[in-house]
C-alpha cells in the first residue's frame, strides 16, 4: 500500500535492509490525526527527535502524502503512514506514546466546547484502538476541549480495563509556552528563562496561570497581573481571531505538543527531575481531574505536584476555574456513560 512508504523489510535494487523494523534504540511514537494543521508540523518536529525510532502517521486524509514527504528527513526515525479506520490497529500496535492532535479546531466565535460532539466521538473511537493495541502507551491528548476529551478517554480506558491514570496526559504545554513568552515580554527577559507555572484546565477561566510563583521571582503590579492573566487565557482566541476561519494554533501547539512529547519520552528512558505542567487525573482539587505540575517517569506522571502558596487573585481564579472545569468533566463522563 502507497501509505506505508518503509516496509517491515526493503529491499532496494536486490539489497536487503532491516533498518526499518525499527532496531534503533529509541521510542515508538504514534501521531492520530497526523495530517492536519498541528499533526503535520508536530511530524516534522517529531522526526527531529533523537529519541524517536519509528514514527507512524495515522489520519483519515493525506497521510501517504505527509509520509511520503516526511520520510526524505534526514534523520534517524523511520516513518511509516496509516491511513483510514482499518489501518489505525496497525498504526497503534507496539507504540510506546500516542500523541493525539485529531479532530475539528476552532472557528472564529466558537469556544472550545463548540467542538465538544464532533471531538468526542473521535477521541472515544481512537481510544478504544489505543485500549486494544497499545495498553500501556503514554497518551498525550491535544484534541479539544480538552478539559472533557480526558475524562472520555479515561471512561473509555476503564470500560476495557486498561485504565492507569498516569499514562493519559491532557496536554496543557501550550499555555506555559505562551505564558513564558508574554510574561518575558512583560519582564524584558529571555522566555527561555522564564518558568510559568500555569494549573486548572484547558480553557478560558480554567487556564490559570500562578503568576505570584514564575521563576525567576518577580513581582507584578495589579494590572500587569490582569494583562497577563487575561492574555495567557485568550491566547487561543487571540490565534483563531487572526487566522479569522482558517482554524486555530497550529505552529506553536506543534512546538509546544513536541516539548511535551519530548518530556514524556525523557521521563520514560528514566531521566530525574522531569517536571511539567498536565491535564491529569489529580486529588490536588476534589475534582477528578485537574492541571498542574507533574513528574515524569518511566511509568508516566508518577508524582502530581500540590498548587503551592497562591495570592488573593489566583484563589479567586481557582474557584472560578474549578465551577467550569466540574461541568466540562461531567460532560466528558456522561458522553460515555449515557
Ligand atoms: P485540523 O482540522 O487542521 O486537523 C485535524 C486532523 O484530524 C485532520 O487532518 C483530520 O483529517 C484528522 N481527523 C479527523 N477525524 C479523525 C479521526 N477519526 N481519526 C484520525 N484523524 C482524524 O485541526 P488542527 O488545527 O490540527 O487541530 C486539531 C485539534 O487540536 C482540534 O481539536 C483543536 O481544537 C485542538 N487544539 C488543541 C490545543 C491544545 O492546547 N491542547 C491547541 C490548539 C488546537
Amino acid at each position: 500500500h502507497p501509505s506505508n512508504v518503509q516496509m517491515e523489510e526493503s529491499s532496494i535494487l536486490g539489497r536487503t535492509n532491516c533498518r526499518a523494523k525499527g532496531g534503533a534504540p529509541g521510542f515508538k511514537v504514534a501521531i492520530l490525526g497526523a495530517a492536519g494543521g498541528i499533526g503535520q508540523p508536530l511530524a516534522m518536529l517529531m522526526k527531529m527527535n533523537p529519541l524517536v525510532s519509528v514514527l507512524h502517521l495515522y489520519d483519515v486524509v493525506n497521510a501517504p502524502g505527509v509520509t511520503a514527504d516526511i520520510s526524505h528527513m534526514d534523520t534517524g526515525a523511520v516513518v511509516r503512514g496509516f491511513l483510514g479506520q482499518p489501518q489505525l490497529e496497525s498504526a497503534l500496535a507496539g507504540m510506546d506514546l500516542v500523541i493525539i492532535p485529531a479532530g475539528v479546531p476552532r472557528k472564529p466565535g466558537m469556544t472550545r466546547d463548540d467542538l465538544f460532539n464532533i471531538n468526542a466521538g473521535i477521541v472515544k473511537t481512537l481510544c478504544e484502538g489505543i485500549a486494544k493495541c497499545c495498553p500501556n502507551a503514554i497518551v498525550n491528548l491535544i484534541s479539544n476541549p480538552v478539559n472533557s476529551t480526558v475524562p472520555i478517554a479515561a471512561e473509555v480506558f476503564k470500560k476495557a480495563g486498561t485504565y492507569d491514570p498516569k499514562r493519559l496526559l491532557g496536554v496543557t504545554m501550550l499555555d506555559v509556552v505562551r505564558a513564558n513568552t508574554f510574561v518575558a515580554e512583560v519582564l524584558g527577559l529571555d522566555p527561555r528563562e522564564v518558568d510559568v507555572p500555569v494549573v486548572g484546565g484547558h480553557s478560558g477561566v480554567t487556564i490559570l496561570p500562578l503568576l505570584s510563583q514564575v521563576k525567576p521571582p518577580c513581582s507584578f503590579t495589579p494590572e500587569e497581573t490582569e494583562y497577563l492573566t487575561k492574555r495567557i487565557q485568550d491566547g487561543g482566541t487571540e490565534v483563531v481571531q487572526a487566522k479569522a476561519g482558517a482554524g486555530s494554533a497550529t505552529l506553536s501547539m506543534a512546538y509546544a505538543a513536541v516539548k511535551f512529547a519530548d518530556t514524556c519520552l525523557r521521563g520514560l528512558r528514566g531521566d530525574a527531575g522531569i517536571v511539567e505542567c498536565a491535564f491529569v487525573a489529580s486529588q490536588v482539587t476534589e475534582l477528578p481531574f485537574f492541571a498542574s505540575k507533574v513528574r515524569l517517569g518511566r511509568t508516566g506522571a508518577e508524582e502530581v505536584y500540590q498548587l503551592g502558596p497562591m495570592n488573593e487573585y489566583e484563589r479567586v481564579g481557582l474557584e472560578k476555574a474549578k465551577n467550569e472545569l466540574a461541568e466540562s468533566i461531567q460532560k466528558g463522563i456522561s458522553f460515555i456513560k449515557k
